[in-house]
C-alpha cells in the first residue's frame, strides 16, 4: 500500500462547527474517515492529520521530503503567507495536491487570492467541499500510476 500524507493547518480542528456556510457540516473526525476509505479504493495508506502548529506541518512535509511520501495539503491560512511552508513544498519530490474547501480565489478578502503552495502543486482543487478531498486523491492516484 503507498502511504498518503493527508494535512490540515490551522482551524480545520474545528471543521463542522466553523463557520459551516463556508466551510459545510462534515466534521474533521468525519473527513478523516472518508479520506480513509477513498484512499484505500486507490489502495492508499492515508495518513491524516491536522495541526494548528505550523512547526508540525514543516516536520510532516520534511518527513514526506525524506521518504517522497505523496501529499495533499490543505495548508488553511498558512497558504497565504507561510515562506516556511512554500520551502517545505519545494523540497517534496512525490505528488503534492493542494486542497481548500472553499475557493479562495473566489472569496472577497484579498490575502485569500495568493498561495504559496501552488507553484509547487501537480493540481490545485478548490470550492468542492470536503469532496475536493476525494478529488485530491483521485488526483494523486492517476499522478502515479
Ligand atoms: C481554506 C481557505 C483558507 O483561505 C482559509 O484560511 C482556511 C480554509 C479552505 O479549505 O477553504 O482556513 O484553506
Amino acid at each position: 500500500m503507498t502511504r498518503v500524507l493527508v494535512l490540515n493547518g490551522p482551524n480545520l480542528g474545528r471543521l463542522g462547527r466553523r463557520q459551516p456556510e463556508i466551510y459545510g457540516h462534515t466534521t474533521l473526525d468525519e473527513l478523516a474517515e472518508l479520506c480513509r476509505g477513498w484512499g484505500a479504493e486507490h489502495g492508499f495508506d492515508v495518513v491524516f492529520e491536522q495541526t494548528n502548529h505550523e512547526g508540525v506541518l514543516l516536520d510532516r512535509l520534511n518527513e514526506a521530503a525524506d521518504d517522497a511520501t505523496p501529499v495533499v495539503l490543505n495548508a488553511a491560512a498558512w497558504t497565504h503567507y507561510s515562506w516556511a511552508i512554500f520551502d517545505a513544498c519545494a523540497q517534496l519530490t512525490a505528488p503534492l495536491v493542494e486542497v481548500h474547501l472553499s475557493d479562495p480565489a473566489q472569496r472577497p478578502e484579498e490575502f485569500r487570492h495568493t498561495s504559496v503552495v501552488t507553484p509547487h502543486a501537480a493540481a490545485v482543487i478548490a470550492g468542492h467541499g470536503v469532496d475536493g478531498y476525494r478529488l485530491a486523491l483521485e488526483h494523486l492516484a492517476a499522478a502515479l500510476r
